[in-house]
């Protein structure tokens, strides 16, 4: 019965009503003009239906929805959870009314959280456990008097513009329509909707006489269209087929559509500047710069420093009006939200507010021609990643050069560093407090919950706040369940929320048991891998997926000894290590808490095994953490190997560097036991949208690079966006970052054998060979990988702990 208490807890503290009203000067009308865009009741009821049918197909008559009006909690968005009065056994139990159907579906998830202790989760970390739903006919009964809940704030935004690059490219519609679900459950209510836009901009800039050639060298292939958009790279794995175009728009076109039957308000794109290059040619009048170099390697014109059209160029407007317009006519009138983000990465040529607030001003004219009522939404990353250039002047004179209420900025890194803090509320402009979280869509255990679970509040309840949503901006999503379902959360809490209870009912939902091994796995995991305050942005750095590219001699002696204090540390008890010291000319792998902590937390997890051996979330878990105390251990044999090197011993070298090879091979095999960390499925995902042989060639090719070297190398060197999407897959361990490994391991082998210097140059050269020779290995015949999961991954991840840390816990 504890966990009920806890529920009535949780219940207390959420069900307070606190309406949103806005201070701020136009969001009141532009909620209103929203609301009054939106579908009918009776779509947005059936659409809810529909979700609750793909969810709990034996449940679609135990549930009454019914869209009702703001009016029932005072102005603002909610839903009410009621007992529905039954005269028959046929009539439904449960009565959800929400303020649209996304209220409704977020109603319909509270339940059966809540009620009925179930859990929903990305099919990729394990999918749903709704094998605690009673039965139909045995629902449980909510509180007397309903359960009425409200929302804070009125936006929950989702996605970051890389998203659809990182996560999404590949995605057919069966793959959106569980997404979409999953988004509507959540509660959000202002997703972007990205897909298609190619096929818009080869319509506009053919009326502006661009060709269908020139538009091949502007497009980036699928796997890179969100950084050809913004303008920092054109051609790379390009040209777009006009199929993957028509395709893309189709598939947009039934996104936007469900979207709006659940009552969201898609955020469109819009025009930021970057043009094809032939436009320079074809008006030779117009004021068209050349961006500099992002990331290629040596400046390669066939992929760099693209042409940005000056935001007060008239043409400008032009074009920025004409986008707009062939949405409307594609989409219908479907939002007045657009997406903007002209100055992410490229710094303004002048710091002079005037010249700043032109160039505002001039990007909203282009949006507002279009759509007269539309509001400008910015990724507010320009102002943590460039502070340098970002004063407070240079940010108020953006951030006002539209009317008040114009523009909404994304606070996107806020969990971290929040920029509301430090700029006044964004100088009296509405922002959206979103957690970014995830980069590259690496797979790490990683967060702060603590943060999340209160930042939101903190932001709501400052003086003067102008924060009206929140939000997830994630570079890839599907992975760490937990945060994303505590931040989805935080848009229907009024209160900061008790992280360390809040995980008790979570990890009893997520495998539909309380079992008490577990319960305290997640108090350490809560303790140590989702507590990282450390303010660093979490790529994923392991040396297994990152591997140094150094030349190991050039260790200190000081570090070295600094090195065997470590070791010594090492078999402390104590909170939090590092590998290295700051300014130490070792490499950095990012270890924010005690590895040993979550050792002691994945045996009691491990014990819980027989409890829960049929469970798709506890197995996702276990892989999950087996694989993080391995790779962190990779890090310290790395070490390990290099100190050997250093010391000129080669059996412990050869001892270490082995360990590590062997340690990539055991968790290739720990994660080949699961379907949801398989290399296979990303490159089958990617040739499958594919409807030639060239195009399967070319995709392949996307899907690997992406994930492996990224941009473009030459023989020599590798871009600095190497392995930037690293993924713990299998397949990707043994047949890629193994020989990487390998073949620096026998380099300074050899240099030990023939007391020779280490030959960095050659090694990197041999690892840029291997990279390019294993990504076009299409030329000579496609290695298939699997896409079904093989072995037990129980009786594995057990073999691993005892073979690596088995002595290490007997106490
Ligand atoms: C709601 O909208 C749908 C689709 O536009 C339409 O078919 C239906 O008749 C409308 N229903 C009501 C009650 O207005
Ligand atoms: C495109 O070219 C045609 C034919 O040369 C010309 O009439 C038209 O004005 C051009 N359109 C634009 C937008 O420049
Ligand atoms: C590769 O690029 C690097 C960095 O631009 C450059 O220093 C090097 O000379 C290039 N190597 C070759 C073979 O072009
Ligand atoms: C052209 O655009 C550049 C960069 O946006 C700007 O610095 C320059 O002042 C503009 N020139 C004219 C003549 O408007
Ligand atoms: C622009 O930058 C210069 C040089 O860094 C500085 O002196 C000046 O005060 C800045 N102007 C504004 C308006 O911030
Ligand atoms: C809030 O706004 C009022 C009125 O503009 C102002 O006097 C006050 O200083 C502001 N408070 C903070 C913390 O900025
Ligand atoms: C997280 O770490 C901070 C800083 O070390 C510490 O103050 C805090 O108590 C920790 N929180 C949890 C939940 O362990």
């Amino acid at each position: 019965m504890s966990s009920l208490n806890l529920l009535f807890f949780v219940l207390i503290f959420t069900a307070l009503p606190h309406p949103f009203v806005s201070k701020l000067e136009g969001i009141d009308v532009l909620l209103d003009r929203l609301d009054s865009k939106r579908v009918n009741s009776s779509v947005q009821e059936s659409a809810a239906k529909a979700v609750l049918q793909r969810l709990l197909p034996t449940h679609v008559n135990s549930f009454q929805f019914k869209i009702v009006s703001k009016d029932v909690c005072g102005g603002s968005s909610c839903f009410l959870i009621d007992n529905y009065k039954r005269t028959s056994q046929n009539e439904p139990e449960i009565t959800i009314k929400g303020t649209t159907a996304v209220e409704i579906t977020s109603g319909l998830h509270w339940y059966i959280k809540y009620w009925c202790g179930a859990h929903v989760s990305w099919e990729k970390t394990g999918g749903f456990q709704i094998v605690s739903v009673p039965k139909p006919g045995s629902l449980p009964h909510v509180t007397d008097g309903g359960v009425k809940i409200q929302r804070p704030v009125p936006w929950n935004y989702y996605q970051n513009v890389v998203t659809s690059s990182y996560s999404y490219v590949w995605w057919e519609w069966e793959r959106w329509e569980k997404e979409i679900d999953w988004m509507a459950l959540q509660g959000i209510n202002l997703p972007l909707a990205f897909n298609g836009q190619e096929a818009i901009w080869q319509k506009v800039f053919m009326n502006f006489n661009v060709t269908m050639e020139d538009l091949n060298d502007f497009f980036s292939g699928p796997a890179f269209l969100a950084w050809a958009r913004m303008g920092n790279l054109h051609g790379w794995g390009g040209p777009l087929a006009q199929n993957w175009l028509n395709q893309q728009l189709v598939l947009q076109k039934k996104i936007v559509s469900r979207m709006l039957e659940l009552g969201m308000t898609p955020v469109l794109p819009s025009f930021a500047g970057n043009v094809p290059a032939a436009l320079k040619k074809i008006f030779p009048s117009a004021n068209i710069t050349r961006l500099g170099d992002w990331n290629t390697v040596d400046r390669n014109p066939r992929w760099c420093c693209t042409y940005l059209l000056d935001p007060t160029d008239p043409l400008f407007v032009e074009i920025g009006e004409a986008f707009i317009k062939q949405q409307i006519l594609e989409y219908g009138d479907v939002t007045d939200i657009y997406n903007c983000d002209t100055f992410n990465e490229n710094t303004p040529p002048t710091n002079d507010t005037n010249y700043i607030s032109s160039l505002g001003a001039a990007v909203y004219k282009a949006m507002s021609e279009g759509d007269k009522d539309a509001v400008w939404l910015m990724q507010g990353w320009l102002f943590y990643s460039d502070s340098a250039f970002w004063k407070p002047p240079q940010m108020k004179a953006l951030l006002h050069s539209v009317p008040l209420g114009k523009m909404i900025v994304l606070d996107l890194f806020a969990e971290v560093k929040p920029i509301w803090r430090t700029s006044s509320q964004f100088y009296g402009a509405p922002y959206v407090w979103c957690m970014l979280h995830n980069f590259g869509g690496n797979i790490e255990i990683y967060g702060i919950l603590d943060s999340i679970a209160s930042g939101p509040v903190d932001a709501r309840v400052s003086e003067n706040s102008t924060m009206v949503g929140v939000g997830m901006c994630m570079e890839g999503i599907e992975q760490n369940p937990v945060v994303y379902e505590l931040m989805s959360e935080m848009a229907f809490r009024n209160e900061k929320v008790q992280v360390l209870e809040w995980l008790k009912t979570y990890a009893h939902r997520r495998y539909g048991k309380a079992v008490p091994e577990v319960e305290a796995t997640w108090e350490i995991l809560y303790h140590t891998v989702y507590n990282c305050t450390d303010g660093i942005a979490d790529h994923n750095t392991d040396f297994i997926v990152k591997f140094p590219d150094w030349d190991p001699s050039l260790l200190s002696g000081s570090a070295i000894s600094k090195r065997d204090q470590m070791h010594a540390l090492h078999a402390l008890p104590g909170p939090r290590r590092f590998l290295s010291e700051e300014n130490s000319d070792m490499p950095q792998a990012h270890l924010w808490y005690s590895n040993q902590e979550l050792i002691k937390g994945l045996k009691l997890f491990l014990n819980a095994g027989n409890a829960l051996a049929g469970c798709a979330t506890y197995r996702y878990d276990l892989v999950d953490i087996t694989r993080q105390a391995l790779s962190k251990l990779a890090n310290q044999v790395y070490m390990d190997a290099v100190i050997a090197f250093q010391h000129k011993d080669a059996s412990a070298f050869n001892i270490h560097s082995q360990k590590f090879l062997q340690l990539i091979k055991d968790i290739d095999e720990l994660l080949a036991s699961n379907d949801n960390f398989l290399l296979g499925t990303w490159l089958e995902s990617a040739k499958k949208l594919a409807t030639n042989p060239s195009e399967m060639i070319q995709y392949e090719y996307n899907a690997r690079t992406q994930v492996t070297m990224w941009y473009d190398t030459n023989i020599t060197t590798q871009s600095k966006l190497h392995d930037y999407a690293n993924k713990f897959w299998s397949g990707l361990l043994v047949d890629y970052y193994l020989p990487r490994a390998s073949t620096y391991f026998d380099y300074m082998s050899k240099s030990l054998r023939e007391k020779s210097e280490f030959q960095v140059d050659r090694w990197r050269q041999q690892w840029v060979f291997i990279s390019i020779s294993w990504q076009s290995n299409w030329k000579t015949g496609t290695k298939n990988y699997p896409i079904r999961a093989k072995g037990d991954s129980i009786a594995i991840a057990k073999v691993l702990y005892d073979k690596y840390f088995g002595q290490q816990l007997i106490k």
